[in-house]
């Protein structure tokens, strides 16, 4: 979604807002900006409809390669208010073009400020932030924090801004309510950025501004205020928490990310689990354990919703514990009846999902228990929440999730395990479960060097336009998730079913232009599946079935994909990367954009 890159300091701006701006490309945007200024008051202004790139030869073409500014703002939209066109594009500027403004997330209560200001001011854009630029332009009292302040309280909802005043050439100003906003320091300049891996690997230091504080950067020297005070803020070291987004060998970050999963893996599990003593190790676990509940509710939306979905009956069935999985967007509508015997567990890759968020929020206005698992350090649902796990996934760049995905279920499979021998779960099963799990990342590792088979499979399944992923039990949320995963990246339609269901009416879609991806490994309801099967194959249907390496029954099937055997608990694992890697195939093959699908985003930032 949109992003936020903002310079000030003694070099020239220009090239390092359009290189930064580069980072912030695969959140997903339609549109880029940027505004930059120097002391002696010359300025450029230019945007540009598509990627980055349309704007960096734009800037080329366009600017004074002798002239160096200073202090700049730029932006990544994606658009929410208005189409995608160049009016629509940030920065925004007041009627004088004396106040140039980037903005991420949305004013709700635009309308009415518009409809007010419009009496004074003309307005070229259908975007909420050009209210902003005209609302410092009417609010200006000669000082630029208190002017801040003053058109901040008057925005409803949420977000993140920063703001040049042509006037004062050298000063850049930053806001943000729910929104993040992170402050850079180097040695000549401090960069201000809505996106925490955007510029970690040239920072030494930064600090994440809290809601209603206000940053005001000048000749690379900042200082924060809350509400008119001034606020000394403690600064966190650049580490190796924070990786470049850097795409190796690999034709798209999809394929590059999908590989680095086993690593993700035992990083993953490396931090809570001892392996030699096949116990499970971690604080936060512990602290957990000692906590008074009887409930869980979990909370999450796409793919993280999906892998909540796997593990949910595990805590039910095995740990004893009472659980319900919930979409966010849904949660967040629906009357909540706090319980303080209920632990709210909220998932996020991005930890920055509005609905998400907004859950986050209403949970703890009710005074009620609130955990998190989230990948990206430092994110707004990590520091909101009271305690949590982060999945250890590194940085996820392309839109659609994958490795993070499996991080997530190692952590809840590491919580379950916790959970489960405080109450029902034996020892002797916990370690067996826990020596299966020490051969999953080489597992995958060899499914990893099988890709030639996908993308065969692609070859032939491209010409196809409906999917069924069929699943039973544990299995659901990794049809859930592989047929998402096909629909975002293709385009085509692809939908989940529980096989047994098919009968009750879905059967009547059925036949051989309609594939079915039939995910039945050897497991404990195989052999029910393969009668559900045999149904589909009776009537002409086309299968590609996910089936154990060692299953000697073969017949039913026009396409096969082989998985290892693993602890029946662990059998969601297996079919992800298979039909991940089969859905990344299918897009090349239909000349799709697989990092960047069309109309979606990495953080969705908007309710
Ligand atoms: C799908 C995908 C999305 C996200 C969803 C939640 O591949 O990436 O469905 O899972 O937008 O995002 P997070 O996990 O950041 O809250």
């Amino acid at each position: 979604m949109c992003g936020i890159f903002a310079y000030n300091g003694k070099n020239n701006t220009v090239p390092f807002l359009i290189e930064w701006l580069r980072n912030l490309e695969y959140r997903g945007y339609d549109s880029a900006g940027l505004f930059s200024i120097n002391n002696s008051w010359e300025f450029v202004v230019e945007k540009a409809v598509g990627k980055v790139s349309n704007l960096a030869t734009q800037v080329e073409k366009n600017i004074d390669k002798n002239i160096s500014y200073s202090n700049g703002i730029a932006h990544t939209r994606w658009a929410t208010h208005g189409k995608v066109t160049q009016e629509n594009t940030h920065p925004h500027y007041s009627q004088s073009e004396r106040f140039f403004v980037v903005h991420n997330w949305i004013i709700e209560n635009y309308m009415t400020l518009k409809s007010e200001l419009e009496e004074k001011y003309n307005f070229y854009s259908q975007t909420d932030t050009e209210v902003i630029a005209k609302l410092f332009e009417e609010l200006f009292d000669g000082n630029i924090i208190s002017t801040l302040e003053k058109v901040t309280e008057k925005l409803v909802w949420a977000y993140a801004l920063a703001v040049i005043d042509k006037q004062n050439p050298q000063t850049l100003v930053g806001a943000k309510l729910w929104s993040p906003m992170i402050v850079w320091i180097g040695q000549e300049w401090v960069f201000l950025s809505s996106d925490i891996n955007a510029v970690s690997h040239v920072a030494t230091q930064f600090t994440t501004l809290e809601d209603r504080e206000t940053v005001v950067i000048k000749n690379g020297k900042y200082e924060v205020f809350s509400l008119g005070n001034k606020v000394e803020k403690d600064f966190e070291e650049v580490d190796d928490r924070f990786q470049a987004a850097d795409k190796w060998l690999f034709e798209t970050f999809t394929e590059k990310e999908i590989h680095e999963i086993p690593t993700v893996l035992r990083n993953s599990l490396k931090w809570r689990i001892n392996f030699e003593t096949k116990s499970i190790q971690n604080e936060t676990l512990n602290e957990l354990n000692e906590m008074d509940f009887d409930r869980i509710e979990i909370i999450a939306s796409g793919s993280s919703y999906f892998a909540w979905v796997v593990w949910a009956s595990w805590f039910k069935e095995l740990a004893d514990i009472q659980t319900e999985v919930r979409i966010s967007s849904e949660f967040l509508y629906e009357k909540f009846i706090p319980n303080k015997k209920t632990l709210y567990i909220v998932i996020s890759q991005s930890g920055e999902t509005a609905d998400v968020r907004e859950c986050v929020k209403m949970i703890q206005q009710k005074d009620c228990n609130t955990f998190w698992i989230v990948n990206v350090v430092w994110s707004t649902i990590a520091r909101m929440c009271d305690m949590g796990l982060y999945t250890h996934s590194g940085i996820e760049v392309w839109v659609a999730s994958t490795k993070n995905v499996i991080g997530q279920l190692a952590v809840l499979l590491t919580m379950w395990i916790s959970l489960g021998l405080d109450r029902n779960l034996q020892m002797k099963d916990a370690k067996s479960l826990i020596e299966k799990l020490w051969e999953l990342p080489a597992q995958l590792e060899t499914q990893l060097a099988e890709s030639q088979k996908y993308t065969d499979l692609a070859e032939k399944y491209k010409k196809y336009n409906n999917f069924f992923y069929l699943w039973r039990n544990i299995l659901q949320g990794t049809a859930a998730e592989c047929s998402l995963k096909l629909k975002e990246l293709t385009y085509l339609h692809a939908e989940a079913y529980s096989t047994w269901e098919l009968k009750h009416g879905p059967l009547a879609l059925i036949h051989e232009d309609f594939p079915v991806v039939a995910i039945n490994p050897m497991w404990s309801l195989r052999e029910k599946s393969i009668s559900n099967i045999k149904e589909i194959w009776a009537r002409n249907g086309t299968v590609l079935w996910v089936i154990s390496k060692n299953d000697s029954y073969r017949e039913i099937y026009n396409d096969i994909i082989e998985i290892p055997e693993t602890h029946e608990l662990l059998t969601p694992f297996l079919p992800l990367i298979p039909l991940w890697l089969f859905s990344v195939e299918m897009a090349k093959k239909l000349w799709k954009d697989v990092d960047k699908p069309q109309n979606l985003a990495k953080s969705v930032t908007v309710e």
